[in-house]
């Protein structure tokens, strides 16, 4: 049996004639970027989240940048981000002209851990002084602890720009992530719970200055076209994204029940498994599943072993952004956020999508059995 991590054509196949029928209405009406199905989607992703604001761009990592600068973030500012996240996460602060500074995670959840938070901050005053924002990330689609989280940001008086690029739908103490800091970004890379053909992001905010800015900076800062009042940049959902998201959105909960049920069997064979821990779920939040990652010892044998009986897994991610070359004339050292080091030795991501059948399922849990029982 061959089982990818992750297998886009399937659920292409169960909602063709939608999608067909979406992409041939863009192509007739003849506007291709923003225009009314840019804004159909803003509005319907705003009431799907419960958020007043939702301005389309061009990807997660646009967002992320858009968002910092709708913030009045640069040069000379720096900003709190976890060590263990995907690169955009740090490197849009770079493309501000600020400067990262990285924190350790929670080892059970893997999302920023506050304590590590309010060590740094506590124990630096040039920190205090210098740090303009916070960016927790709902990594693998479970929320970050926020309320700790957005407690030390009003004592240090922070921006929190929420990287819900993992997350959309996933809510912590009933409210959608994204909506809970004064910005939130989302991803819409194919490979997403809410994936397009191709790249698009969104900015969500509650603050209609925040929103206007945003809304500005897509379009080289311009309002009205051609007056530009700050420098921006061309970052626009275009119409096929949005009319493809459009159809995809309505099926989103239902994906997301299918991935929370296949996680409850992951859960239910691996947990007995010795050495081997399934996803912690928090109190008062909803997990999405973006990934099912567990963390194992021997994991590139275990990834390995999958591998020779054709079952896909990823490492997300196999080395914390401290570590990063790009990173080193910032002085972090080895062992200095061991939680994010231990994580990036332990993490594997099974294959985790909706349409993943009970019989291929049943498959890759007894070939992680069959590793354990004979490695081990
Ligand atoms: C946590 C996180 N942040 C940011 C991004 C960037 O999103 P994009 O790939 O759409 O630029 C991604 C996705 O790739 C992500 O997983």
């Amino acid at each position: 049996m061959k089982i990818p991590i992750l297998d886009l054509k399937r659920q292409y196949q169960s909602i063709k004639s939608e999608i067909d029928s979406a992409i041939a209405r863009v192509i007739e009406s003849g506007q291709f970027i923003l225009g009314p199905e840019v804004e159909a989607f803003e509005r319907e992703v705003a009431q799907y989240l419960g958020v007043k604001h939702a301005i389309g761009v061009a990807s997660g990592t646009d967002a992320l940048w858009l968002a910092l600068k709708a913030a009045g973030v640069g040069p000379g500012d720096r900003v709190i981000v976890p060590s263990f996240t995907f690169f955009a996460t740090a490197g849009a602060v770079c493309n501000v002209g600020a400067t990262p500074v990285f924190a350790d995670v929670d080892p059970r959840t893997f999302n920023l851990d506050p304590s590590s938070v309010q060590n740094l901050l506590e124990s630096d005053t040039q920190l205090q002084d210098q740090a303009k924002a916070i960016i927790p990330v709902h990594l693998y689609g479970q929320p970050a602890e926020m309320d700790a989280l957005l407690k030390i940001a009003r004592q240090y008086e922070l921006i929190v720009i929420e990287d819900a690029a993992q997350a959309i739908g996933a809510q912590y103490k009933d409210r959608a992530v994204g909506t809970l800091g004064h910005l939130g970004c989302f991803s819409f890379f194919p490979t997403k719970n809410l994936g397009a053909y191709g790249d698009g992001g969104l900015v969500v905010t509650n603050d209609d200055a925040l929103a206007e800015r945003a809304r500005m900076l897509r379009v080289h800062g311009s309002k009205p076209k051609y007056y530009h009042h700050i420098v921006g940049t061309n970052s626009r959902l275009d119409a096929l994204q949005a009319a493809i998201l459009r159809v995809k959105l309505t099926h989103l909960d239902e994906w997301t029940r299918a991935r929370q049920k296949l996680a409850a069997q992951y859960d239910q064979a691996l947990s007995q498994i010795e050495g081997l821990a399934v996803p912690y779920k928090a109190p008062d939040r909803t997990h999405i599943y973006h990934q099912y990652t567990i963390r194992v010892l021997g994991r590139d044998a275990l990834q390995q072993h999958l591998k020779e009986h054709g079952i896909g897994t990823e490492i997300y991610y196999p080395l914390p952004l401290h570590l990063q070359p790009c990173f080193g004339h910032l002085g972090y050292r080895e062992g200095q956020l061991p939680e994010s080091e231990r994580a990036s030795q332990e993490v594997l991501s099974l294959p985790m999508f909706p349409e993943l059948t009970e019989m291929e399922q049943k498959y890759i849990i007894e070939t992680v059995e069959n590793f354990v029982r004979v490695y081990r």
